[in-house]
């Protein structure tokens, strides 16, 4: 028998979209085959990695705050004769690199999204003392060619990276410059991904891309022939997928909504505004008509299926008239969820310079009243599931005794009493009382001894 090897610990911290819960994912099996364990805090950890977000200013400067914590852990640590060694990877990591390691000298590498097979390497580049080290190259297929395919078990639901980057150009986006033009995994790649999860218990796979209904299918058909193809793993009970671009919601993918049942009903497409000017001005290639039409024909093909979206408040030269149209759409719409924020200059892009700028209080003002808008038609929209009865996928026990957890269709949070063994399984629950972000709901077939 060969000794084991030592243990060291690793503890990454994940800032921003899914796509970085994934990446951190991907660096954990990265990391593992050198002996490295998840740990919990930093406070033991022989590496830490931040996987950081640059989508907005306060976003970035979170990590810069983290990175000041961690000095102080690595200090101690030191102290006691121990070397820790911490890396910044993610957005921030390839947008401003060398900055972070000019104003933070604590940190000993710094890794874009698309290098972590690289981890390796420049850990044991930082180990020997090679002072700054900056991997931020774009190569996404290597990235993904070079990173373990198999995955340690993960749980009932999972991510599944098939596309990454940006060419849409947002005026106001980081994204396209942090993680470089669109690119889409090979289909074979990607289902013997999905297998090796089903296999190791996985019943809910999330599609992930920054713009995942633009996914290029090298096998034709786009997202919605890979949607198909994925619904055909025995075991694979759930597809979902997110972010999408309304440019790219393709007569396809809208079909597959009507017809292919483990496609959930729920869509993430982002509107940002519902004024024509604002939409122009951030580069959208939408109006908001053409967003409200997009709606119906997914409508017609799924109509149970709710929407949920992205808005931005306070975009440069936003009026009161603009904004008004925006909360317009959101009544037309009607949102099951959202997310919601205020416009972020982001230095580099060309909303940066825009004139006009809206002020800090105005844009509080109208983000206060939007999330109020979104938040009835949240509650609404949780408030009509009550009395009636969804299949919920569970996930995992609950805070309390006896209390197991899972998800409608629609992404609800549902609580229940129930056994651990409806882990994983798909249950018909009766919905009896909806707060505004989760749902209680009962058994209806009650176990026979
Ligand atoms: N690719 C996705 C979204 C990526 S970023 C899409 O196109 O929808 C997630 C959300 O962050 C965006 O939808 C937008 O609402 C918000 N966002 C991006 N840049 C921002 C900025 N500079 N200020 C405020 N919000 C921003
Ligand atoms: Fe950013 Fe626009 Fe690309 Fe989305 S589509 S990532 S908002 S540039
Ligand atoms: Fe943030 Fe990068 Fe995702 S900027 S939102 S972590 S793509």
């Amino acid at each position: 028998m060969t000794a084991p090897r030592p243990q060291r610990r690793v503890f990454i911290k994940s800032y921003g979209c899914q796509m970085n819960v994934y990446d951190s994912e991907r660096m954990a099996d990265v990391l593992a085959p050198l002996g490295y364990a998840l740990s919990e805090s930093p406070d033991t950890a022989d590496l830490v990695v931040l996987n950081t977000c640059h989508i907005r200013e306060k976003a970035t400067e979170k990590v810069y705050s983290e990175l000041g914590r961690i000095k102080a852990i690595k200090r101690e640590r030191a102290a006691a004769g121990e070397r820790m060694i911490i890396a910044v990877a993610g957005c921030v990591a390839q947008a401003e690199g060398a900055e972070i390691m000019r104003r933070q000298p604590a940190v000993d590498f710094v890794v874009g999204p698309q290098s972590y097979h690289r981890l390796p390497e420049l850990i044991a580049r930082a180990h020997r003392g090679v002072d700054e080290l900056l991997a931020a190259d774009f190569t996404p297929h290597e990235k993904f060619d070079a990173l373990p395919s198999a995955r340690g078990a993960t749980g009932v639901t999972a991510f599944l990276s098939v596309q990454e980057g940006c060419d849409k150009f947002c005026t106001f986006c980081v994204v396209p410059y942090t993680r470089g033009a669109e690119y889409s995994r090979p289909s074979d790649a990607i289902e013997a991904e999905a297998r090796t999860l089903t296999r190791g218990g996985v019943r809910e796979i999330t599609l992930l891309g920054q713009n995942v209904n633009a996914y290029q299918n090298d096998r034709g058909g786009g997202l919605a022939a890979l949607i198909r193809r994925l619904a055909a793993i025995p075991g694979l009970a759930r597809i979902r997928y997110t972010t999408s671009h309304p440019r790219d919601m393709d007569d396809a993918l809208i079909a597959a909504h009507g017809e292919v049942s483990a496609l959930m009903p729920y869509l993430h497409l982002p509107v940002q505004s519902g004024s024509d000017r604002i939409l122009r001005a951030m580069n959208r290639g939408h109006t908001a008509e053409s967003y409200l039409r997009l709606i119906e024909r997914v409508r017609a093909a799924r109509p149970d299926i709710a929407l949920s979206g992205d808005f931005i408040v306070g975009f440069p030269g936003e009026r009161e008239a603009d904004f008004a149209a925006t909360l317009a759409l959101i009544r037309e719409v009607s949102y099951a969820g959202a997310f919601s924020f205020k416009y972020s200059r982001r230095p580099g892009t060309p909303a940066a310079a825009m004139a006009s700028r809206v002020d800090e209080a105005e844009k509080d003002e109208r983000l206060v009243r939007l999330q109020a808008l979104l938040e009835d038609q949240r509650r609404a929209f949780n408030a009509a599931t009550v009395g009636r009865s969804a299949p919920v996928l569970f996930e995992k026990r609950g805070r309390h005794p006896g209390q197991i957890i899972g998800r409608s269709p629609y992404l609800q949070a549902v609580h229940c009493a129930g056994p651990d063994s409806l882990i994983g399984q798909i249950e018909s629950i009766a919905i009896t009382a909806a707060s505004h972000n989760s749902l209680a709901g009962e058994r209806r077939v009650m176990e026979t001894a």
